[in-house]
C-alpha cells in the first residue's frame, strides 16, 4: 500500500509512513519525542495531539478525558494514520527542556574528585618512556622491551596491546631514539597500551574521558581532561527511552516483548548520549578521537539496556539480572561516537533493583568508611536505599511508582518549565498561590510540588489523615470532576494550556501509596538490622527529585522519618559524581567493584514486614503518630 505523509506542526517536519502507523510511532520517526509515560499502552493519557487535517482511526480504548476530547485532542498512541494528515503538537505533550541534575560542583577547578581520599590516577593516562636500545647481547623483542619499561611505571604485570598498535611499534620506537609516549588504559589487574607516539610528546597529546549517569528519566554527562582530572564541560538531557514508558518496568516489557524492542531501547539511549557528547565536543573544540575512556553508572535495567543485554528476568520472580558485573567493552561495539577503541566500563549492580548508580553514590559519599550510621536514599520511580557504615552495608529498593516523577497524576509532570513546585493556600479563603519552575504559566505539577501540595492541603485541613478531600468546605475550588472529587490549584485563565490544573482524590491516593512505600522501605531496613530511626546519624538524599524536595514537607506527609532536619543532606547527582571519581582514580574504580559485593541486599517482597509497614504508612503522616512527634496532629 502507498505510504502516507504525516506533517507535524508547529515543527513543520514531515515523515512518510505505512497507513496504520500510530501517531506516536510517526512522531518518533520524525524525531519528535512525545510524553508517553505508559509506553503507548493508552493508559497515561499524556501523548495528546490534535488532528488538524486528514483522517486517523482512533481506537475506542485509551485514557482520554472528556475535556481533552472536547478540545479536539486524541491520544497519539491510540490513533492510526489513514491518509495524509497534519498533526498539531501541544507543548504539554512534548518531552523537552527537562531539568537534568548535573553535577553542580563540576566546574570548580579544585574539585577533581580526589577529595574523597582517592589518588588521582585515571583509568586511562599518558606515560612517557625511555627504553634501553637493544644490542646483540641484549636482544629482547620490541614489545617485551616496552612491557618491561612500562612495568616500572604502572604497577601492573598483565600488560596487553592491540594488533594495530603492535604493528606500528617498531618504527615508532626507533623514530626518536627509543623515546616514546604511550596511552595506557588500566582497569583492575590488567593494562592495555591503546596508542603510542614517537618521542616525549605528553604535552601535545590530548586525552579525555566521559563520566555518564544513565537515569531512567535523564542522562547526564561530564567531559573530563584525563591529563589533569579537570572537568571540561557537562551536558544533560532526558533519556530518549522515555518514549517507551516512564519506568523501568515498561522498558523491560518493551525490551522483552516487542519485536526489536531491545535494540530500539539501546539505540534510544546511545543516540541520547551521542548527541550530548557531540554538543560537548563541539563546544570545547575537542576531537572525538581523543576521548578514550568512559565510565557509566545507571540502575540495573539501564545498564542492561545500554549494553544491549536482555533485562527480561529482572521483573520475573525471583528477579535475577543477566549480570551484576559486566565486561569492559569498546565504544565501537556500542556505537558511541568517540574513539572506536575507547573502553567503556559500567559500575556493578547489587541486585535487580539496586544498581550501579547506588554503588556510585555509596562510593562518592565514602559511606563504607564512615563510623556513623548513614542512610543514603535515592527517590525516583524506585526508592533505592543503602544503610550502614564502615562495618556493614544493607541495601533495598521499594517500588514507589511514577507518582513522584509526575506519572499517574492528572496534571503530574517532570520538573520542567511551567511545573508547579510550591503552593500556598490561604487557610481562611482557600485561595491558592503557586510558584513554577522557570517562573512562567503553570502547566502541571512536579514531584516536589506534589509533596508540598499534600503537606499544604493537610496543613489547612483540605484533606484529612486518610487523604480524603473535605468536600463540606466552602470553596468553589472543591468540586466533582471527571474522576471524582478534585481541588483546583490554578484556574484555566492562568495556566499555559487554558485548562484548570487540579489535584484529584485519586492523585492523592497514588501519592500516598508512593510515600508509604518509601517510608516502609526505610523501616523494613532498620528492622532487619535491629536499629531505630533515631540511631541514624545522617540521611543523604540523592537524585534530581531530592534536590528540590522540602524536608519538612516530606516529614509532614510521612515520606521521610521524623528526624531533625539538620540530619538531612542533599548530595545532588551522586551517581554522576561517582562515575567521575572512578574515571580519574583507579583506586576508586577498584573500590566500586568491592562495594558491589560488600552490600547485603534485602528483598523487601520476601517477608511480611514491608507489607505491614506499608499498610500502616497509608495515612498522613502515619497511623502511629508517636513516630512523627514533630508533626502537629490536625483533625
Ligand atoms: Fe499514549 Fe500513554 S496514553 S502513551
Amino acid at each position: 500500500m502507498d505510504k502516507v505523509t504525516v506533517l507535524f506542526t508547529p515543527d513543520n517536519v514531515a515523515v512518510q509512513v505505512e497507513p496504520g502507523t500510530s501517531l506516536l510511532q510517526a512522531a518518533g520517526l520524525a524525531g519528535i519525542s512525545l510524553v508517553s509515560s505508559c509506553g503507548g499502552d493508552g493508559t497515561c493519557g499524556r501523548c495528546l495531539v490534535k488532528v488538524e487535517d486528514g483522517h486517523v482511526r482512533v481506537a475506542e480504548t485509551g485514557n482520554l478525558s472528556k475535556k481533552a476530547k472536547q478540545s479536539g485532542l486524541v491520544l497519539a498512541c491510540q490513533s492510526f494514520v489513514e491518509s495524509n494528515v497534519v498533526i498539531g503538537i501541544p507543548s504539554m505533550s512534548r518531552l523537552t527542556e527537562h531539568q537534568v541534575l548535573l553535577d553542580e560542583n563540576q566546574l570548580m577547578e579544585e574539585d577533581i574528585g580526589t577529595d574523597e581520599g582517592f589518588f588521582f590516577r585515571p583509568l586511562c593516562r599518558v606515560v612517557e618512556l625511555t627504553l634501553s636500545p637493544p644490542t646483540l647481547a641484549e636482544n629482547v623483542a620490541d614489545w617485551e622491551r616496552l612491557q618491561t619499561a612500562l612495568r616500572n611505571v604502572i604497577d601492573c604485570s598483565d600488560i596487553r596491546i592491540s594488533l594495530p598498535v603492535l604493528r606500528r611499534l617498531p618504527e615508532l620506537l626507533r623514530t626518536d631514539d627509543w623515546r616514546v609516549t604511550v596511552i595506557v588504559a588500566q582497569m583492575n589487574d590488567c593494562a592495555e597500551v591503546v596508542d603510542i607516539a614517537a618521542g616525549h610528546v605528553q604535552k601535545e597529546l590530548n586525552l579525555y574521558g566521559l563520566a555518564i549517569d544513565i537515569g531512567t528519566t535523564t542522562v547526564a554527562i561530564n567531559l573530563i581532561d584525563l591529563k589533569s582530572g579537570l572537568p571540561v564541560g557537562q551536558k544533560g538531557s532526558y533519556n530518549r527511552q522515555a518514549s517507551f514508558g516512564d519506568d523501568v518496568i515498561s522498558r523491560i516489557i518493551h525490551a522483552s516483548e516487542a519485536s526489536g524492542g531491545l535494540p530500539e531501547l539501546q539505540s534510544a539511549v546511545i543516540s541520547t548520549i551521542n548527541d550530548l557528547v557531540a554538543e560537548l565536543l563541539q563546544l570545547s573544540n575537542i576531537d572525538a578521537h581523543d576521548v578514550r575512556m568512559v565510565t557509566v553508572a545507571g540502575n540495573t535495567t539501564m545498564t542492561h539496556l545500554f549494553l544491549g543485554l536482555s533485562p527480561k528476568y529482572i521483573r520475573l520472580e525471583p528477579y535475577i539480572p543477566l549480570a551484576a558485573s559486566t565486561p569492559a567493552v569498546r565504544a565501537s561495539e556500542l556505537g558511541l561516537n568517540i574513539n572506536p577503541a575507547a573502553y567503556v566500563v559500567c559500575f556493578p549492580s547489587v541486585a535487580s533493583y539496586v544498581g550501579g548508580d547506588i554503588v556510585a553514590g555509596t562510593l562518592v559519599t565514602n559511606l563504607a568508611q564512615e563510623e556513623r550510621i548513614i542512610l543514603l536514599i535515592d527517590i525516583g520511580t524506585n526508592g533505592e536505599m543503602v544503610l550502614g557504615n564502615k562495618d556493614w552495608l544493607v541495601t533495598a529498593a521499594c517500588s514507589a511508582g511514577p507518582a513522584f516523577e509526575g506519572g499517574g497524576i492528572t496534571f503530574g509532570m517532570r520538573a520542567m518549565k511551567g511545573a508547579i513546585d510550591k503552593i500556598k493556600v490561604d487557610p481562611a479563603t482557600f485561595d491558592v498561590q503557586v510558584s513554577t519552575v522557570g517562573r512562567c504559566k503553570a502547566q502541571g505539577i512536579c514531584g516536589s510540588g506534589l509533596i508540598n501540595c499534600l503537606a499544604t492541603l493537610r496543613a489547612v485541613g483540605i484533606i484529612d489523615r486518610t487523604g480524603k478531600l473535605q468536600t463540606d468546605l466552602s470553596t468553589p475550588r472543591l468540586r466533582q470532576g471527571d474522576d471524582g472529587w478534585e481541588f483546583v490549584l490554578v484556574y484555566g485563565n492562568d495556566t499555559a494550556h487554558g485548562r484548570d490544573i487540579v489535584i484529584t482524590e485519586h492523585d492523592i491516593k497514588n501519592l500516598m501509596r508512593a510515600k508509604a512505600a518509601v517510608y516502609a522501605g526505610i523501616r523494613s531496613m532498620l528492622q532487619a538490622v535491629q536499629l531505630t530511626e533515631d540511631m541514624i546519624d545522617c540521611v543523604l538524599i540523592a537524585g534530581g527529585f531530592g534536590n528540590c524536595l522540602n524536608i519538612r514537607d516530606a516529614i509532614t506527609i510521612g515520606l521521610l522519618p521524623d528526624l531533625p532536619t539538620e540530619k538531612y543532606r542533599f548530595i545532588g547527582n551522586s551517581s554522576l559524581k561517582g562515575a567521575r571519581l572512578a574515571l580519574i582514580s583507579q583506586q576508586a574504580w577498584q573500590e566500586a567493584q568491592l562495594l558491589g559485593s560488600k552490600m547485603t541486599y534485602l528483598e523487601l517482597s520476601a517477608g511480611n514486614e514491608f507489607m505491614d509497614e506499608f499498610m500502616s504508612a497509608l495515612f498522613l503522616p502515619h497511623t502511629d503518630m508517636t513516630r512523627f512527634p514533630s508533626v502537629t496532629n490536625l483533625k
